[in-house]
């Protein structure tokens, strides 16, 4: 459950980096950060030793390599704290604000990212953080 939530979030904020959602820094931060309260200590103990009963996508490696698998997380944590940052010292904070009456006029086709404004980079760095961990410790099923 958890991971769904999180997996809602990072589809909200590609949506908003990609233009088919109005992009709002409040927002993306909002979602970032839904992500960061979903990490770290926060997930790990959703993990208990042996809880690897009935229908599971969870590697019995997390239990082997847990260090490794508390790092992951707690970089998880620190990634989406980084992304919510970027997003509030770029802004605008809203899409009505008139900073992003730019990304209002764009075309629809070029609806990406408007310049360098977005938090693109640390968004990337945050999705590889989920792949990180899930070639790890995930079985796709
Ligand atoms: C520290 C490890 C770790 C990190 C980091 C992590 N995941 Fe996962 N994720 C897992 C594991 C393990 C599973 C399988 C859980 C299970 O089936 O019990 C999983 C499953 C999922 C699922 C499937 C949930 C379901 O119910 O089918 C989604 C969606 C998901 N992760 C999204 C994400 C996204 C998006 C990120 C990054 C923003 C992320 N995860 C980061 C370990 C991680």
């Amino acid at each position: 459950m958890a991971m769904k939530g999180i997996g809602a979030a990072m589809k909200e904020i590609k949506a908003m980096l990609r233009g088919e959602k109005a992009y709002s820094a409040r927002s993306l931060a909002a979602q970032a950060r839904r992500i960061r309260d979903r990490s770290g200590a926060a997930m790990t103990r959703l993990f208990p030793k042996d809880s690897l009963q009935g229908p599971s996508e969870a590697s019995p490696e997390i239990w082997q390599r847990w260090a490794l698998f508390e790092r992951l997380a707690r970089d998880l944590g620190a990634r989406a704290e980084s992304l919510a940052l970027a997003a509030e010292r770029a802004g605008p904070e809203s899409a009505t604000d008139t900073g992003s009456k730019q990304l209002a006029t764009m075309p629809e086709k070029d609806a990406g990212p408007p310049g360098s404004k977005l938090p693109m980079a640390e968004f990337a760095e945050l999705a590889k953080s989920c792949a990180a961990c899930h070639r790890e410790f995930r079985i796709e099923k």
